[in-house]
């Protein structure tokens, strides 16, 4: 069992993941931080501490809206931003434009993380997911072994689903996974998706494939219209925790995550949604992929997509 997660933003994701920890004995202790009055984190951990003799479940929630709660913490998930929100007009804005706000955030979070648990495994979810992350290396100088963003999980998710759907194949017997960036320019990629280790479109046909993979790019998108006000929140969480249990229970489990490349897909210095090991020293091992051309083709864009994003962040003191 894990000593203590830290949380920061206590909004939907945030909540969920305390439920859930909870829920999972996942650990002795979770901390959740949230800035917002009167008292919000304070009272979402109240609310969930009241419900645990319910579940019988002996875990100390606290909430506050200072980062020293977050002292001891052996991993901080971090979900404090903005979340993409339709606007009056139905339209929502694209994540890059949540950027400004949610970086002055996100140096604010980085400030808590460094002063009270610089040593913790950090989970961001945040949005722009590969900018806020980014972000968030750069402040904390963290080794890039022990942070990571949160995308993959969800958008490989989002992708087995619809192939499960459209298959009519249980869940459990896909594998897919999508690279790049988690924007619209993110990669499902065909060529490794498989239905009990089968080439998927012995299931499914080349034509509902480029259909679901359009689904896949603009699956965020799909939630936040249908939702009105806010985005996914359950599934995102639910991602979160996949890699914290990796880690933890030092699984060894590939993984798809926002990871620092050092060269791996011929990018160095950034984070890109890629296949990983992770086990108890946090991102062990990036994974190849063998692409096809259009696949190497479409990671291009996305890479460069990512890139432009950075570049915004590095304007940004
Ligand atoms: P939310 O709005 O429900 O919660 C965010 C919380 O952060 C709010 O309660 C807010 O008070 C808090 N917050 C703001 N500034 C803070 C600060 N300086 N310190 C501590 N807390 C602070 O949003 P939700 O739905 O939980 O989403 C959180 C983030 O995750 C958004 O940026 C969203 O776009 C992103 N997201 C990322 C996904 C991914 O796949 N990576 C999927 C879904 C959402
Ligand atoms: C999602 O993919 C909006 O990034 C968020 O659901």
């Amino acid at each position: 069992m894990i000593n203590k997660i830290g949380i920061v933003g206590g909004g939907n994701i945030g909540g969920v993941l305390v439920a859930e920890i909870a829920g999972r004995r996942l650990a002795r202790n979770v901390a959740l931080v949230d800035i917002k009055p009167p008292d919000f984190a304070k009272g979402k951990c109240l609310d969930i501490a009241e419900g645990t003799p319910t579940i019988g479940r002996d875990i100390a929630c606290q909430g506050s809206k200072n980062f020293s709660i977050l002292k001891g913490s052996d991993f901080v998930i971090n979900t404090a931003g903005v979340p993409r929100t339709v606007r009056p007009d139905g339209t929502f804005p694209s994540r890059e434009e949540l950027l400004s706000t949610n970086l002055k955030i996100t140096d604010a979070v980085a400030a808590g993380i460094k002063k009270y648990c610089p040593c913790a495994f950090i989970i961001s979810v945040a949005n722009p997911l590969d900018a806020i992350v980014y972000r968030l290396f750069k402040k904390l100088k963290h080794p890039a072994q022990k942070i990571m963003g949160m995308a993959g999980v969800l958008d490989s998710g989002r992708y087995k689903y619809f192939v499960a759907e459209a298959a009519g194949i249980s869940v459990e017997n896909i594998e897919a996974v999508v690279l790049g960036g988690h924007g619209d320019t993110m990669v499902p990629i065909r060529s490794a998706c498989r239905v009990y280790g089968l080439p998927v479109d012995q299931f499914v046909s080349k034509s509902k494939l480029a259909e679901i993979e359009t689904r896949t790019r603009k699956a965020g998108g799909e939630v936040v219209s249908l939702l009105g006000s806010g985005s996914a929140f359950v599934s995102p969480a639910w991602s979160a925790l996949e890699m914290v249990e990796a880690i933890a229970f030092d699984k060894k489990k590939i993984i798809p995550i926002a990871a620092h490349l050092n060269g791996e897909y011929g990018v160095k210095g950034i984070f890109l949604g890629v296949p990983a090991v992770l086990g108890k020293k946090g991102v062990e091992q990036i994974i190849k992929i063998k692409l096809t051309a259009e696949e190497k083709k479409a990671l291009r864009h996305s890479i460069s997509a990512v890139k432009k994003t950075v570049a915004e962040v590095n304007k940004m003191r």
